[in-house]
């Protein structure tokens, strides 16, 4: 079992590059099945969720060769099947793309259900239905947690979808199945995270015709083939506004380097608020904090507004901040599940319901602590790495699933933080999900 041995106290300084977005690789990575030719797709990240994405489109029958760490050529010309394993798609959320991909590309799709961060609540699928289905697939949950989706014609057909609540993920799946669809598609009440954007510019880039990412209606043209290309994945938002999240906590000043600013605004305008100091230039923001975190209010919503991946890592920078401070998550049911290892580091922070008051304390104190979820598990190192005294963070198997070479990063800015290996206890095992 490994896990991350923090001794906190420590401003960050120095540089930290950031590596492409998990979000949109999850994405673009199964996508590769609608394209009949060679993808090749660059900047994508080193984490286990990707490992995992690649895993399954082998699995049906893809050619994979990695170029590079960061450089990977997939050819989906010679699909062998439409019926994944069981194991593998419920260890990761994004395996439901491959419903949408397989369906859009020959008509059936057999996935057995996903995986996903447990935040306490439901995660339903039935936006991404309501819109397999308007384009003519039977969908259905078969004994034995497989999805089956086919359409009789073997081809689905355009059509317009409104979404009851905006959903990245339906969004996505939707934007797939339509892509070598019959006729138009459109999305209303669509998602507009920078993944979308970056999903339907990888499938225009491959010859479909997508208009509207990026904002609430999406229109898209089906064409009969997509052939191979060249695409480049975006840099990582979360992981940015992670990184900007431990300068605010620890104080410091950092250089975050391959960044798109417009993504940043909505996290940058919280951290201004507290007293952190952030300057753009290009692709870079250069981050500083050296006066008191002052208190503000925080409400996650979907793109343009401030993301609910960032909530917990903003929850914990606002423990140390003078006041008291109000987070309200408007996105999932709930996703407080870190906040009481965050109290055994003596933080004050009351749960009701969607919202915590979070009344700053003067610092945080180490303790042994368990990630829960990947961003449960950011905020945790990022409190460890403010808190007086030593951290064991551990369960880290959900950081390694969104965070590439995290504990690299950090020490490159002078943080003392160790991966150590420590013998199984008898009984415990480290199975992942996102
Ligand atoms: C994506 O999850 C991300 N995961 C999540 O990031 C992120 O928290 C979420 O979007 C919101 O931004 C990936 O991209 C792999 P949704 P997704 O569909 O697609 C409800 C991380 O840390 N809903 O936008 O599953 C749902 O219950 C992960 O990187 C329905 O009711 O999220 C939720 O309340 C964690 N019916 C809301 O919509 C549906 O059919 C938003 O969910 C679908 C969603």
């Amino acid at each position: 079992m490994t896990k991350y041995v923090i001794s906190g106290g420590r401003p960050l300084f120095g540089e930290v590059e950031i590596s492409g977005a998990k979000n949109a690789a999850v994405a673009i990575i199964p996508a590769a099945l609608l394209v009949d030719g060679v993808c090749r797709l660059e900047n994508i990240p080193q984490i286990s969720d990707v490992t995992i994405c690649l895993k399954l489109l082998e699995q049906l029958g893809a050619q994979i060769r990695s170029i590079n760490p960061h450089t990977v050529e997939i050819d989906c010309r010679h699909i062998r099947s439409t019926r994944t394993s069981y194991d593998l798609p419920c260890r990761i959320r994004a395996s439901y793309y491959l419903i949408g991909a397989l369906l859009g590309r020959f008509g059936t799709a057999e996935v057995a259900m996903p995986g996903g961060c447990n935040f306490g609540g439901p995660r339903p699928i039935d936006q991404h239905i309501k819109g397999f289905t308007a384009m003519g697939a039977q969908v259905f949950t078969a004994e034995g947690g497989f999805i089956h989706a086919s359409t009789e014609s073997g081809r689905l057909k355009g059509a317009s979808i409104y979404l009851d609540v905006v959903s990245v993920g339906a969004t996505i799946n939707i934007m797939m199945a339509a892509a070598l669809a019959e006729g138009n598609t459109v999305i209303d009440n669509a998602a507009k995270e920078p993944h979308i954007v970056d999903l339907a510019n990888f499938l225009n880039s491959m010859g479909a015709n997508i208009r509207g990412a990026g904002t609430d209606t999406i229109k898209i043209q089906g064409v009969d083939r997509l052939s191979g290309g060249t695409y480049a994945i975006i840099p990582d938002q979360i992981e940015a506004g992670t990184y900007m999240a431990a300068v605010a906590a620890t104080g410091g000043q950092v250089l975050i380097k391959n960044i798109i600013p417009k993504h940043m605004d909505c996290i940058t305008a919280k951290l201004l608020e507290c007293g952190v100091e952030v300057e753009q230039q290009d692709d870079t923001l250069l981050v500083r904090r050296s006066s008191p975190l002052k208190r503000t209010n925080v409400k996650t919503l979907p793109y343009p507004g401030f993301p609910t991946d960032m909530q917990p890592q903003m929850t914990t920078v606002l423990t140390l901040a003078q006041g008291t401070s109000l987070v309200t998550e408007s996105v999932w049911s709930s996703r407080y599940r870190y906040v009481d290892e965050l109290k055994r580091m003596g933080a004050k922070i009351q749960v009701d319901d969607k919202t915590a008051i979070v009344e700053g304390v003067d610092h945080l104190t180490g303790a042994p602590l368990q990630a829960s979820d990947l961003r449960a598990g950011a905020a945790l190192v990022i409190a460890a790495l403010a808190a007086h005294g030593v951290s064991e963070i551990t369960q880290i198997y959900y950081v390694e699933r969104g965070y590439e070479n995290i504990v690299g990063k950090l020490r490159a800015l002078g943080a003392d933080i160790r991966l150590v290996e420590e013998p199984d206890q008898p009984g415990l095992t480290g199975m992942g999900v996102s």
